[in-house]
């Protein structure tokens, strides 16, 4: 190959590496089985010539790695992700490198994740596997009482009836879109029993685009507002500094008792030592996590609380999607070095879209 393209991390399928073979490169994976890899790791995988990097989330793609990359003669780099608060567009761009991410075939799945954790949290489903999987469910109590337990125990378990329930959704483009679409499904709700609250400015624009029916939802005033009224709260904000640490211990207090708080978005978008506190003060509140503050962490006193389902990662998951954003992340780097119109930079990122918006009310 005549060009040499590195991928930090294996990626699932083989269609973006014979895409990329097919055009004349040359891919190395990288295979350390380390979760984070560091600046110096990278820059050794960087080398000495390296035209382009499909890289992820966990690393820190900043001014020292993108002046190793240019030092290599490299052209470009997409995050194997849709959001990319692990770049530095700005120095990307002062090295004359474009950057990628991977938007639109991640979309469903990861509103179906958001959809799966809002549905577990009001059931209980995580704390009554766990139930079943420690023998409870009949038999003897083992260390108790040592007495027969009945085997249909009518306030075991009791959770929310989700049906004309509010939902609210704060972040609401492509994916809290599609998440809203499903939970309207799933509650039966007609306007306004979903709340919104766009912090983006890109509220409605996708579904729109792709044709699909528009969810009749409600835009709340703030997100306070949301807070307040909805009984199921999803976040789908990018992460900048104007969404760190948005739900905060004064934002949890403003919230039902009996919420159920979900976040598919960044860790960081939660204050997770104040979440943790809130979960501990309130037994009825329940959240469904995918990320985490300090991924790939938790916050000490989280994983033993049972009000909380966490999962590592894990929303844009499905066979289909991550094999998508694998070959829109080659795509990516390819359309750059080869300089092919027809595949360009579709997904060419604008630096910080993000930087003007104004924090939320
Ligand atoms: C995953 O978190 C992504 O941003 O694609
Ligand atoms: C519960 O299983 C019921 O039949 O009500």
């Amino acid at each position: 190959g005549k060009y040499r393209v590195v991928s930090t991390k294996p990626m699932p399928g083989t269609r973006w590496i014979n895409l990329l073979i097919e055009q004349d490169c040359r891919v190395e994976i990288c295979t350390q089985k380390k979760t984070i890899l560091s600046v110096e790791d990278i820059i050794a995988l960087i080398g000495d010539k390296c035209d382009g990097v499909i890289g992820q989330l966990t690393e820190d793609w900043g001014e020292t790695l993108f002046a190793a990359l240019s030092r290599a003669g490299g052209k470009a780099f997409s995050n194997m992700a849709v959001g990319y608060n692990n770049v530095d567009v700005n120095a990307a761009n002062k090295y004359g490198i474009a950057v990628g991410n991977t938007p639109g075939v991640l979309t469903e799945t990861t509103a179906e994740l958001a959809a799966s954790l809002s549905l577990a949290a009001a059931r209980r489903i995580v704390e009554a596997d766990e139930f079943m999987r420690a023998g409870l469910y009949d038999g003897w109590l083992p260390n108790l009482f040592k007495s027969p337990i009945l085997l249909f125990f009518p306030d075991r378990f009791v959770g929310n009836l989700l049906k004309g329930q509010t939902v609210g959704v704060i972040g609401a483009g492509r994916i809290g879109s599609a998440y809203a679409r499903m939970m309207q499904v799933i509650l039966l709700s007609k306007s306004p029993d979903v709340v919104f609250s766009s912090i983006l400015g890109t509220y409605g624009q996708f579904l729109k685009a792709n044709g699909e029916q528009p969810v009749t939802w409600k835009r709340a005033s703030s997100m306070d507002e949301v807070l307040r009224e909805a009984d199921v709260i999803s976040l789908h904000p990018v992460l900048d500094k104007t969404t760190y640490h948005l739900i905060n211990k004064e934002r949890l207090a403003t919230m039902k008792k009996e919420a159920i708080l979900v976040n598919c978005s960044r860790g960081p978008v939660i204050d997770e030592v104040a979440l943790v506190e809130h979960l501990k003060q309130n037994p009825m509140f329940r959240v469904g996590l995918d990320v985490f503050e300090d991924e790939p962490y938790m916050k000490p006193g989280l994983s033993e609380m049972k009000n909380a389902i966490v999962v590592p990662h894990i929303a844009s998951a499905s066979k289909w999607t991550r094999e998508g954003m694998a070959t829109l992340a080659a795509l990516n780097v390819l359309g750059k070095i080869k300089g092919y119109p027809i595949w360009g930079n579709p997904n060419q990122v604008e630096p910080f879209l993000n930087e003007n918006a104004q924090p939320p009310a």
